[in-house]
């Protein structure tokens, strides 16, 4: 499968000017947050809600527990949505494309960002996998916390990120009388093409 094209400049800017408004608002405690659709071999969808971690004209990255059912779910099908919703702004971002893994550099590098607690926390978590109870998980932290003592925590390889590139996008924003706007971005061969849809 080839790679959808890199997005377009434009694109890529008012995806930015997006998130930058969203944390500028101040009234949201997770301004990066969206929905992460996935589907297994058979099509049945899951959803949940991530965080962006990085947007560039290759595409968007999250990261997350490569053992995790999402994990699985991507690693049989690449393919993947992502919605974004700004309640103040009453805008939408809607995404869909493959994703592919990040390089071990770029995890690197993000997993460096992060608080230690959450390093440890990323070790003791076997991520959707059934827990009896929350004492197991907090025997876990302790474990790895003394197993890392004085030392970095390593990023575990099960541990990573993966970059949604788009293949389409659409620009929801809302206006009055539900008569919304809606402006597509789709890729073609090495081109995007840009239109519009009834709200
Ligand atoms: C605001 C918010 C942000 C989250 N960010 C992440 C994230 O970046 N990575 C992640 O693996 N889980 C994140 N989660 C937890 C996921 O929603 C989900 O519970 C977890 O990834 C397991 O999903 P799965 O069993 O479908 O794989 C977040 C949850 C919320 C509510």
């Amino acid at each position: 499968m080839n790679a959808p094209p890199p997005l377009p400049a434009e694109v890529l800017e008012r995806v930015r000017d997006l998130l930058a408004r969203a944390s500028e608002a101040g009234d949201l405690t997770e301004p990066a947050s969206f929905t992460l659709a996935t589907a297994d071999a058979d099509g049945r969808p899951s959803s949940r809600t991530l965080l962006l971690k990085d947007v560039n004209e290759n595409g968007f990255v999250f990261y997350t527990n490569l053992r995790s059912r999402k994990a699985k779910q991507l690693q049989e099908n690449p393919w993947a949505a992502m919605t974004f919703f700004w309640q103040s702004q009453f805008e939408q971002i809607q995404v869909e494309g493959p994703v592919e893994p990040v390089s071990d550099e770029e995890a690197d590098e993000y997993w460096a960002t992060r608080p230690r607690e959450s390093q440890v926390g990323a070790w003791a978590s076997d991520q959707s996998a059934p827990l009896a109870d929350r004492a197991t998980l907090e025997t876990r932290v302790r474990e790895f916390t003394d197993k890392f003592e004085g030392e970095p925590v390593p990023r575990p390889a099960h541990w990573s990120g993966y970059r949604l590139r788009p293949s389409c996008l659409e620009f929801w924003a809302a206006r009055d009388f539900r008569l919304h706007d809606r402006e597509t971005w789709t890729a073609k061969g090495d081109t995007w093409s840009q239109g519009l849809l009834f709200p």
